[in-house]
């Protein structure tokens, strides 16, 4: 309730400060065109002087570039090459052998930068009608929290979009449609460099810390977790793999 109330305030005193300027009667003249001043015989305006906060708003955003690429999934044990992140993205992402089935994502970097993190990977080939390739929350985990001893584990998967750094949010995602709950997700997870290939994403727990986020494969989906051994010991039916993303141009 007090949050609640400090936050109208502050909405209320941004709002203040955002209305519009009331054009006052005495400016009434100060509105005519040079040329009705002529027409009038008034004399005409001296040109006008634009102020900060109209200068600053004008200001034209940090320039930007996109690039396009493939998630190239490899084997940790032995560095072998396992395939790519597919377009085969339900409840998780399949890996596949075919270049052509392969997901394309874009990344946005400002320009001079070959990579950055918490950036987020838009899916430039919408395998379905979310923006993002992201983490999501997985159906079996207990919270939202993944850590060295939790079973819980995330489905690399499509979502929404989060704000870069947020803890875990519900902005919609497949597996929660495929799964008919609520998961939470995040997008804004990716460390890319789109020149070294290097590609990981990073999951933020409910505390806003970053937890270690360890990549694997079972049955050739793509997953995470904060212990393989954890997840292979509550589902044991199937072995875990650890696994590695490159970022690969797509031409
Ligand atoms: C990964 O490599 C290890 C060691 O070569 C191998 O035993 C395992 O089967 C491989 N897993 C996959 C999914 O390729
Ligand atoms: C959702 O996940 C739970 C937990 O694994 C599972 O029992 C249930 O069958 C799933 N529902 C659907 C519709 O997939």
């Amino acid at each position: 309730m007090r949050a609640f109330a400090i936050l109208s305030a502050l909405a209320a005193l941004s709002s203040a400060v955002a209305a519009p300027p009331v054009p006052s009667k005495a400016s009434a003249y100060g509105d005519l065109t040079n040329g009705e001043r002529l027409a009038r015989g008034l004399p005409l305006k001296a040109p006008a002087r634009r102020t900060k906060a109209a200068r600053d708003s004008a200001a034209s955003p940090v320039p930007s570039y996109t690039a396009k690429g493939h998630l190239l999934v490899r084997n940790a044990s032995d560095n072998s090459v396992i395939g790519y992140a597919s377009k085969d993205v339900s409840i998780t992402t399949f890996i596949t052998p075919n270049l052509d089935d392969a997901l394309t994502v874009s990344v946005t970097l400002p320009v001079g930068a070959t990579g950055g993190s918490q950036l987020n990977l838009a899916q430039a080939d919408s395998p379905n009608a979310f923006t993002s390739f992201g983490l999501v929350q997985g159906r079996d985990d207990t919270t939202t929290d993944i850590s060295a001893g939790s079973s819980n584990y995330l489905y690399i998967s499509s979502t929404n979009d989060t704000p870069a750094g947020s803890s875990p949010q519900q902005p919609g995602n497949a597996p929660s449609n495929l799964n008919g709950s609520a998961l939470s997700s995040e997008s804004a997870v990716w460390t890319i460099d789109i020149v070294s290939g290097t590609a990981f994403p990073i999951w933020i727990n409910s505390d806003g810390v970053a937890a270690t986020t360890q990549l694997f494969t079972q049955s050739n989906a793509l997953f995470a977790s904060g212990d393989l051994d954890a997840v292979y010991a509550k589902f044991s039916l199937l072995p875990v793999t650890p696994i590695t993303l490159t970022w690969v141009p797509a031409v």
